[in-house]
Parts: C-alpha cells; structure tokens; sequence
C-alpha cells in the first residue's frame, strides 16, 4: 500500500464493530431486518445503469457532466437498521458506510456550512473512500485514508487526505484532486435528501469508480473477510457508524 516510508501516527478506536450489516460481512438472519427492504430496492432500481444526469445529485454543481452510474437505492441507516436523521450527524466527523457493494466502503461528513451537498444546509457529501492512487482504504484494522477537520503538515485543514502517499482531496469541491500523486479525485455518492423525513439515500456514483482494481487487488483479504460475497450489491439499507468504530486504528499525518 505504501510506496515510501513517512512518520504516520494512529488514532485508535476502543472496539472494531460489528453488526448484521451487509457491510460488516455478516449474512444470514442478521440482516433479516433488511431483507424486503433490500428487494424492495432491488426491484426498483436499475442496477449498474448509466444516466446522464440526477435532479437530486449533490454534486450536480461541481461535477456537472459527469455521468452518474445509478446502483441500488439504499437507505443510510443506524445499527439498529433504523434510517438516521441527517441533522443528527456531526460536523467534520468521519463517518462510514458501504456502498454500492457490501465491501466498498464510502466516507459520510457534514461539512457543517453550504457546500452544495445535501441536507437542511446542504452541508452533507460522501465519496468513495477507496484512494484513487493505490487503493488505500479503510478496513477494520487501519484506515489510512479518512477527513481531517484542521490543517497538518502535508495537508491543508477540510480536507480528505490518504496518509499512505499523502493524496489530499477537498470534499468542498467533488474531492477533486488538491495535492500527491492521486490521478483522479474520489468518486462521489449521489445522495438524495428526504427533507420531510430528514433522511438520506445513496442512489448512484459520479466520477472515476475504482471499484474493480480495488476487487482485483484486495481479492484474497477480501475473500477472507467475506467470502464470495465482497460484489454483492448493499441492499435496502446500510450502516452508518463512526469512522474510528469501525476501525482500529486510524492514519494520523
Ligand atoms: S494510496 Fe497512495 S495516496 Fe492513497
């Protein structure tokens, strides 16, 4: 994952969660609770489709023309299987889902102000956290890439930043490319806001997918930690948690 040795210090989490989450790679009844939610989605979803354009895209302004690849529809949802309340998440905080696979994990941050995401503020983005470089990501037991709220020695503050060869991107602006050898900023999660509900759902990705060199190069710790089940597509809901309880220790830089 590294190509050249850089001091890294770790920030870690008490515990590495686990629950019936598709994306924690438990099957079974563990996740009946999503069960005909997920073929509810399945059926109403046009799976892997390439559409021009989304209304409801939060990236719509920054990456206009990019073209969105609609997956499934899954709900952001709570261990409980419960839909979270966008106005509940805290700003400049990593959290992490998956989607649109059971193992691709996505970064989730309110950015706190208007950035032209979604929610009340239109503060709320997600994006791919699979590096564009080398494919760093966050597993269960370390996270080199993740957001960091203030500015450090090789990155700016507000910014999503990949200690294993310091790519930054800025989540303000599509997580385009800011700084490091990264060719390609991260890919975004469309996301559409239920402001009734003040609920949130991830519909598609815009951008620069690394989901098939991520598959190919991961494929045996992959295959350890899911078996044959790291491409199923995240049904109905999916899990949102706080990045550090989700992994053990997280990339400091
Ligand atoms: S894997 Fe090299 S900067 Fe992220």
């Amino acid at each position: 994952m590294q190509s050249r040795r850089i001091p890294i210090a770790f920030e870690s989490s008490p515990r590495c969660a686990s629950s019936g989450f598709e994306g924690d790679g438990e099957t079974g009844e563990q996740i009946s609770n999503y069960e005909h939610a997920s073929r509810r989605a399945f059926l109403a979803s046009c799976t892997g489709s390439l559409i021009a354009s989304l209304a409801t895209s939060p990236l719509a302004a920054t990456d206009r023309g990019v073209p969105i690849r609609r997956y499934q529809s899954s709900i952001l949802a709570d261990e409980q299987g419960r839909a979270i309340r966008a106005s509940t998440l805290l700003a400049h905080t990593n959290y992490l889902f998956h989607y649109p696979f059971v193992a691709t994990p996505c970064l989730l941050l309110d950015l706190g102000r208007d950035i032209g995401g979604v929610g009340k503020a239109r503060s709320i983005v997600a994006f791919s956290a699979i590096c564009s470089h080398k494919l760093a990501y966050p597993a269960k037991e370390v996270s080199f890439i993740r957001f960091q709220r203030d500015a450090s020695t090789h990155s700016e503050g507000e910014r999503i930043h990949c200690c294993a060869d310091h790519s930054v991107y800025d989540p303000t602006a599509g997580a385009k490319v800011v700084k490091g050898p990264a060719p390609a900023p991260l890919a975004a999660v469309v996301l559409e806001y239920d402001a009734k509900r003040d609920e949130l759902r991830a519909v598609g990705i815009q951008g620069v997918e690394q989901f098939e060199p991520f598959f190919d190069k991961y494929a045996f710790k992959l295959s350890m930690e899911y078996g044959d089940g790291a491409r199923k597509p995240v049904s109905g809901a999916t899990r949102v948690q706080p990045l550090t309880q989700y992994c053990r220790n997280i990339a400091q830089c």
